[in-house]
């Protein structure tokens, strides 16, 4: 497909337009104005930056502990108690085969020793990529308690067996969604989609919806699980958990 260069005249602002009209099925290289982005986009960045000073919490060898999870636990239960929205919210990042990352966000629906469960499409994107490279990493932020936890581990789908179960505790909506939903896949419009849901709302009508049988769960087993917990003056505290033959776990102090 042709690519065209477009500058913004003035500002990056979202009312800014692109100087030309956007002809359909082109797709435009954006290059904002640097001069005016610095000046007022920037500006407006640093402005935010200079309020957040990081005190809420210290992350220290004694106060960890040596076991990753049930620290993991404990500050997911901590983010539950302080956090007002998505605390199970977490950005998963694959690799195509050819070592090109993407990454979005998914749901942790379960932690335990065994690792860290998501549910999704096995058709999606991150499902092809995770089937050419079955290792991934997981992110979570908690901006309230002002810490990030790092996963990164080997990927393996659950059984069938789990991923009905948890299918079985969503809401119908939902239920119905994942059917109707090819996930990743471009659709020509959102009428396809709603069509797509009522003609599934019929099929399903006065029964249980089942769990698709391209849906189900991913478990990550954790290699490596880093804590950080944000400091003042940006000397945060970072604890690096690496996973060790037989079980144990090395734990390493990182430079902020
Ligand atoms: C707060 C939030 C929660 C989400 N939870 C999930 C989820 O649990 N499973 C899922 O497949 N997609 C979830 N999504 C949508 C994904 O971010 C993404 O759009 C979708 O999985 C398709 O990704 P892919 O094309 O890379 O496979 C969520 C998005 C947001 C913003």
């Amino acid at each position: 497909m042709p690519q065209q260069v477009v500058t913004f005249d003035k500002t990056l602002g979202h009312d800014a337009k692109p100087s030309l009209p956007q002809p359909p099925g082109l797709r435009f290289r954006i290059e904002p104005n640097i001069e005016s982005l610095s000046r007022e986009f920037a500006m407006d960045i640093n402005n935010v930056e200079k309020r957040m000073e990081y005190t809420r919490g210290v992350l220290d060898e004694e106060s960890a502990g040596g076991d990753p999870i049930a620290l993991f636990q404990r500050w997911l239960k901590d983010a539950i108690d302080n956090e007002p929205m998505d605390v199970t919210a977490m950005t998963l990042a694959t690799s195509s085969p050819d070592g090109r990352p993407a990454s979005r966000i998914v749901l942790l629906r379960g932690v335990d020793e065994g690792g860290f469960v998501f549910f999704t499409s096995y058709e999606s994107r991150k499902a092809e990529e995770l089937a050419a490279n079955p290792n991934a990493s997981l992110t979570f932020f908690w901006p309230t308690l002002q810490r990030q936890v790092r996963v990164e581990g080997h990927v393996t789908k659950t059984t069938r067996q789990e991923s009905e179960t948890y299918f079985a505790t969503r809401p119908r909506g939902s239920q119905i969604g994942a059917w109707a939903s090819l996930q990743s896949q471009v659709l020509p419009n959102r009428d396809q989609l709603e069509a797509q849901v009522a003609e599934l709302e019929q099929r399903f009508k006065g029964g249980d919806v089942p769990c698709p049988p391209n849906w189900g769960g991913y478990l990550v087993t954790p290699k490596v699980i880093e804590f950080w917990q944000g400091r003042e003056s940006r000397l945060h505290d970072r604890l690096r958990f690496t996973q060790q033959p037989g079980d144990v776990w090395l734990i390493e102090r990182l430079s902020p």
